[in-house]
């Protein structure tokens, strides 16, 4: 099954759109065993409340991509979710696909690249992996931080000359790329609504930063947000599992109500 419909699946089967980010915070390296438990025993914790496992540095760099992490990876499979790597790939064409190679061959369903870098030799190579190993590959196309206007937002002259904002810039990408997703941060609905009109439904639109970004569940979802990213509002919560039921049901009736 292609990526964009096993998450979809599993949406369906788990009734959620968030995405677990499994990001904890940073541990000595000799502490290895205590992270790698405490990121199982969360995913075994929460998997009835979400639809995919994101990672990302937080636990390929102490755990490894081929020791942890993957174990992680085949945990979340267990318990039907898919998994997406957050690496933000962002190279040459021939770096990217040995590390679209590496982050597939561990187990992951899908990657996160950056558009910045472009289609020939950038990241038509990660498309073309994808493409043979049944990945998906979602897109960069305006990020949540609030640093986020000096690039995403910056006003450019596309390639056919005409002035347009770069994100926008990047969501027609999307569509001539046939990504499986874009990013844009739950933090700003109004780029969400934008996006979402660009794509018409195309490409579904993941959105981080609700809770402690300071995003909001019902203004993404209303503006066209279809999986939430959440990582430390469940991760770091006394009952991660409680948690991430009360966000699922919530974001979950707004996603069918809008629909
Ligand atoms: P929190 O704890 O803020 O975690 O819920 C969010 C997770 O998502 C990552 N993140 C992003 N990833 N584009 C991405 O591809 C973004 O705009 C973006 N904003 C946040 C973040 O690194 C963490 O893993």
């Amino acid at each position: 099954m292609a990526f964009r419909e096993e998450i979809w699946e599993a949406a369906k089967n788990k009734q959620s759109n968030i995405v677990l980010a499994l990001d904890l915070p940073f541990e000595k390296p000799q502490n290895r065993q205590a992270l790698y438990e405490r990121a199982a025993k969360i995913i075994d914790a929460v998997s009835p409340h979400i639809c995919a496992v994101k990672f990302n540095h937080h636990l390929v760099l102490p755990l490894g991509v081929f020791n942890g992490v993957q174990k992680l990876i085949e945990k979340a499979h267990e318990h039907d979710l898919p998994t997406i790597m957050d690496c933000k790939v962002n190279d040459i064409g021939d770096t990217n696909r040995i590390i679209a190679e590496y982050y597939f061959e561990a187990g992951f369903n899908a990657l996160i690249a950056n558009p910045f870098v472009g289609w020939e030799e950038g990241l038509k190579p990660v498309f073309e992996i994808a493409k043979k190993r049944g990945g998906g590959v979602i897109l960069l196309v305006y990020m949540s931080h609030k640093g986020a206007s000096e690039g995403y937002g910056q006003t450019i002259i596309d390639e056919s000359g005409t002035k347009a904002p770069q994100y926008v810039a990047f969501a027609r990408k999307a569509l001539q790329w046939n990504a499986d997703g874009v990013v844009v941060g739950a933090t700003y609905p109004e780029k969400i609504k934008e996006v979402h009109a660009i794509l018409n439904g195309k490409i579904p639109i993941y959105s981080p930063g609700v809770g402690v970004q300071g995003g909001e569940i019902e203004s993404a979802i209303k503006a066209g947000a279809f999986y939430l990213i959440v990582g430390r509002a469940i991760t770091l919560a006394e009952n991660p599992s409680a948690t991430a039921g009360k966000i699922k049901n919530l974001a979950w009736n707004l996603l069918t109500k809008s629909c």
